[in-house]
């Protein structure tokens, strides 16, 4: 039995086999519309969400499957002071895998530790978010062709944006990829992902807080939204939260083919006036997300077509 805990618990060559199940789900949806029929999807969000827990609800039903769960921790036993094992121990007699999103950082892994079904990372704090970053490698490789060769720009809370983290881990593993990590000194990349994943593997990146500067070089563009929840305190946030906004005059240098992408919730950090641009990818992202967490389901619970 397995789960997804870090996106580093897939090789490269299982993460290819996701996007080409994905892909052939977008081909021939019928083909997979009963395969989980009889198994249960537990949901179990102690943070919100709008997309990650829908898309995962939503793939279920795709898949003939059902869902049960909860959307915030108040309205679960964790505010009587359930532990995260006790809540997986107790999900694992209902349902057949979990998705879990928490606030505190390895929660998903202590569930993992103590769940005997599959359990996935929906989110853990400021620290992982696997499923964002298969969304984010389904829509690349279908805006791209592929991950070799790419410069990605990752702009705005590269310390608190779980996504960045995650995602730079994944394509880290392609071939000849570049990062350029684009934020205010405060809000820089973790020391852990720049020592434990870029300086480890020799991936050649530069950091800068301007923007504009690097924006020529850039073959994909991934803005962040500063993570409010994640601070200390609201001023830091005030004097951070428009550090970056991207507007169509500041795409003027950008590439023909850039490929603009965000995570979401956007709050403003692209201007709506890009959103019909052809280089806007982020709502693509969220329907890619469905398909490559139905591609994840299906693997994790080994059912086949
Ligand atoms: C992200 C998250 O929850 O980390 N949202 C998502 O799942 N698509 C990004 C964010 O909240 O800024």
């Amino acid at each position: 039995m397995r789960s997804l805990i870090s996106i580093l618990d897939l090789s490269v060559a299982e993460i290819d086999e996701l996007v080409a199940t994905a892909n052939d789900i977008i081909e021939n949806p019928k083909k997979y519309s009963e395969v989980c029929h009889g198994k249960k999807l537990a949901t179990l969000f102690f943070e919100p969400s709008t997309r990650t827990r829908l898309s995962f609800e939503a793939a279920m039903y795709e898949l003939g499957g059902c869902v049960l769960g909860f959307s915030e921790a108040q309205s679960s036993s964790a505010a009587k002071g359930e532990s995260v094992a006790d809540t997986a121990k107790t999900i694992s007699c209902y349902a057949d895998i979990i998705a879990m999103r928490h606030p505190k950082e390895g929660a998903p892994l202590v569930a993992a530790m103590n769940a005997s079904i599959p359990v996935i990372n929906a989110g853990d704090g400021g620290h992982n978010h696997p499923t964002q970053t298969l969304a984010d490698l389904l829509t690349i490789q279908r805006e791209k062709g592929g991950f070799k060769g790419l410069t990605v720009g990752l702009c705005g809370d590269l310390k608190f944006g779980r996504t960045v983290h995650s995602l730079i881990e994944a394509m880290s593993r392609y071939e000849d990829v570049k990062f350029v990590l684009i934020s205010p000194e405060e809000l820089k990349l973790p020391s852990y992902v720049k020592n434990d994943v870029l300086k480890k593997h020799g991936i050649k990146y530069k950091q800068t807080t301007d923007l504009e500067a690097v924006m020529p070089e850039l073959d994909i563009l991934y803005m962040t939204r500063v993570q409010r929840e994640r601070f200390f305190n609201e001023e830091d946030y005030l004097r951070l939260k428009d550090s970056y906004i991207l507007t169509p005059q500041k795409l003027k240098n950008a590439k023909a083919d850039l490929s603009i992408m965000h995570p979401l919730p956007r709050v403003n950090e692209i201007s709506v006036a890009i959103d019909n641009d052809p280089r806007a990818a982020y709502f693509k992202q969220v329907l890619n997300g469905k398909y490559m967490r139905m591609a994840l389901i299906m693997k994790l619970l080994e059912v086949t077509v």
